[in-house]
C-alpha cells in the first residue's frame, strides 16, 4: 500500500510501543483489567512502520491483528509488559507508552479457583511498577512519549504526569466523552511538552496516529533525517 507520509520521516528509528490493557490474575480463572481496545496503540504502530520505523509492539490481550511490518510481543500482566519493555532498552530510540496498564495487581494470585464461601470478600492489591517512568529514567533512555487518559482536569493532570514521569511528550485524552478515547474509533487529544502544547481535533484513530507520528518525527527526529 502507498505510504500516507511524503517521506520516511522515522526511517530506521527503532520504536518500542506498548498497547492494550494488562490483566492481573486473581486466581486461575479471574483477573482485574480495564476497557482498552488497543486501537490507538496499534494505529500508532502501523503509522510508525509506514513512516519507516522498526517497530516492536508490546501488546496486552486485544482482538486486533498485528499491523504489517510490525513485530509483536504478546504479554498479559504489567510485570510482563515491564520486562518486555526494558528488554528493548539500548535497542530503541523511541518509546511510546499507549497501554492502559492496571495500576494494581492482587498481592498474591490464588493457586486454585476461589470459592464463594462468604457473603463478602476482599482482595489485597499492590501497586504495579510504572513502565513508562522506568523507561524514561533509565540510563539508556529513548525519547519517551506517554498518554494520559483523564475524566477531569485533563491538562493539569497530564502536565503533572509529563513532569513526574520525566517524559518528553504526553498525549492527553479526555475519556469522559465516550465518542473519543477507550473503545471509540475517534479520538481528540492535546499533545503537551515542556514548553508548549497543541490541540489535535477529533478524527479517526488512524488519521490521528499519522498526525502524532508526524509531530514526534518533527520534534525529536528531524535533524537526524
Ligand atoms: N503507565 C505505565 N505503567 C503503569 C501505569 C501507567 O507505563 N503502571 C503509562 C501509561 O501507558 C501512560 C501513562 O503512564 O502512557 C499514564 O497512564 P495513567 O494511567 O494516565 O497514569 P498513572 O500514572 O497510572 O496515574 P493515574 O491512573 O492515577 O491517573
Ligand atoms: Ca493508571
Amino acid at each position: 500500500a502507498a505510504s500516507i507520509f511524503n517521506s520516511r520521516i522515522l526511517d530506521g528509528v527503532r520504536l518500542t510501543i506498548t498497547a492494550g490493557p494488562t490483566r492481573e490474575a486473581i486466581d486461575p480463572v479471574r483477573y482485574i483489567s480495564n476497557h482498552s481496545s488497543g486501537k490507538m496503540g496499534y494505529a500508532l504502530a502501523a503509522a510508525a512502520a509506514d513512516a519507516g520505523a522498526i517497530v516492536t509492539l508490546i501488546s496486552g490481550p486485544t482482538n486486533l491483528n498485528c499491523p504489517e511490518r510490525v513485530s509483536r510481543v504478546d504479554v498479559i500482566s504489567a510485570q510482563d509488559m515491564l520486562d518486555a519493555s526494558t528488554a528493548t532498552l539500548g535497542k530503541c530510540e523511541l518509546f511510546i507508552a499507549c497501554a492502559a496498564v492496571a495500576d494494581y495487581r492482587p498481592a498474591k494470585a490464588a493457586d486454585q479457583k476461589i470459592k464463594k464461601d462468604n457473603d463478602s470478600m476482599h482482595i489485597d492489591l499492590v501497586r504495579n511498577p510504572d513502565i513508562v517512568s522506568t523507561v524514561a529514567n533509565h540510563s539508556e533512555r529513548p525519547v519517551t512519549v506517554g498518554f494520559a487518559a483523564e475524566t477531569q482536569d485533563l491538562l493539569r493532570y497530564a502536565r503533572g504526569k509529563l513532569e513526574r514521569k520525566n517524559l518528553d511528550l504526553i498525549i492527553a485524552n479526555d475519556v469522559s466523552n465516550s465518542a473519543i478515547g477507550f473503545n471509540a474509533n475517534d479520538n481528540a487529544v492535546t499533545a503537551i511538552w515542556k514548553d508548549g502544547q497543541c490541540d489535535i481535533p477529533q478524527m479517526g484513530k488512524n488519521q490521528l496516529a499519522a498526525q502524532l507520528i508526524t509531530l514526534i518525527a518533527q520534534k525529536f527526529f528531524a535533524e537526524t533525517r
